[in-house]
C-alpha cells in the first residue's frame, strides 16, 4: 500500500484531496492542527491516520514526521492574511511566512532522510504571485518564496530520483476563501481542485496550475510592459 502525507488535510483543498487519495486504497497520514476535524476525517476511511502538529515548529515538525515513510508528501498547509491601507503589519507578515514558506520548509527538513528514489514532493503554490497584487504582499511573497524553493530543490532533488512539483490554484472554495469581501473570478470547487490536482500529478506534471483559462489569463497579463501591468492593478487598490 503506497502512502501519501498531505498537510492541511483538516480543512478545504488538503481533505479533499485526503479523501480522495484514501479511497483510491493509498494510506494517507492526515495532518493538521484541528483535532476534531481530523477525527472527523479519520473516520470517513480506515486507510487514513492522523499526525497532529503545527507546522511553523522546527521541533514540532520533527516529532511528528517520524518515522512516516510517505510515497508522496503533499504540502498543502496554508494561510491568507491581507494587509490593509499599505499598513506594513509586521506580526502578520511573519505569520504567513512562517505558515506559508518555513512551514514546508521544517516539514522537508523532517522528512528528507525518509523520502527515497521514486518519491514524489508537491508543494501547494498559488497563482496569487504571478502578479503583484494590492494587499497581497505578505500572502503574494510566501507564496513566491515556497515556488522559488520548489524549482530549485528540484534540480537538487531530481538526481537522487526525488521529484517536486508545485500547483499553483486560482481561486477555490474552501474556508479560506469563505472570508474574503472581493470578487473571486473563475473559482472552482474542491472537487474540481482535487480532479485538476490528481490529474496533474497522475501525468508526472512539474506545475499544476487551474483553471487554465485563468492561469493563462494572468500570464498574459504578467507579460504585458509593468507599466500597463501597474495601470491595471492600480484600479484594485481600495481608497
Ligand atoms: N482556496 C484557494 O482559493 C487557494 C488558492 C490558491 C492557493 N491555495 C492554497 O491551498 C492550500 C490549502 O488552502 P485551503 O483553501 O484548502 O485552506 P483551508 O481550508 O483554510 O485549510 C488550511 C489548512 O492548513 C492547515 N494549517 C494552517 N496553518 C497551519 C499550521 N501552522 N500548522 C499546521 N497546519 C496548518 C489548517 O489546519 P488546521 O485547520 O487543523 O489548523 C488547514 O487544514 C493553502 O496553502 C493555500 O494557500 C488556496
Amino acid at each position: 500500500m503506497k502512502t501519501v502525507l498531505i498537510t492541511g488535510a483538516s480543512s478545504g483543498i488538503g481533505a479533499g484531496l485526503a479523501n480522495s487519495f484514501a479511497a483510491d486504497g493509498y494510506h494517507v497520514i492526515a495532518c493538521g492542527r484541528d483535532p476534531s476535524r481530523l477525527e472527523t476525517l479519520q473516520q470517513l476511511s480506515p486507510n487514513i491516520s492522523v499526525r497532529l502538529f503545527d507546522m511553523t515548529g522546527r521541533d514540532a515538525s520533527r516529532q511528528a514526521l517520524a518515522d512516516c515513510h510517505p510515497d508522496m508528501v503533499i504540502l498543502c498547509a496554508g494561510t491568507c492574511e491581507y494587509l490593509d491601507h499599505g499598513v506594513v503589519d509586521a506580526d502578520l507578515i511573519e505569520r504567513v511566512m512562517r505558515t506559508n514558506f518555513l512551514g514546508p520548509v521544517n516539514c522537508l527538513a523532517a522528512l528528507q532522510t525518509q523520502l527515497k528514489p521514486g518519491s514524489h514532493v508537491v508543494l501547494v503554490s498559488s497563482m496569487a504571485h504571478w502578479l503583484p497584487f494590492p494587499r497581497a504582499e505578505a500572502y503574494g511573497a510566501s507564496k513566491a518564496a515556497l515556488s522559488w524553493f520548489a524549482d530549485s530543490l528540484r534540480l537538487d532533488w531530481e538526481p537522487k530520483g526525488i521529484a517536486v512539483s508545485v500547483v499553483s490554484p486560482g481561486f477555490v472554495d474552501t474556508p479560506l476563501t469563505r472570508k474574503n469581501d472581493f470578487a473571486m473570478p473563475a473559482q472552482v470547487s474542491v472537487g474540481q481542485a482535487v480532479t485538476a490536482i490528481r490529474r496533474g500529478l497522475a501525468k508526472g506534471k512539474k506545475h499544476i496550475a487551474f483553471p487554465g483559462a485563468f492561469g493563462l489569463l494572468l500570464r498574459l497579463l504578467s507579460s504585458l510592459p509593468a507599466f500597463m501591468q501597474r495601470a491595471l492593478l492600480r484600479r484594485m487598490v481600495r481608497p
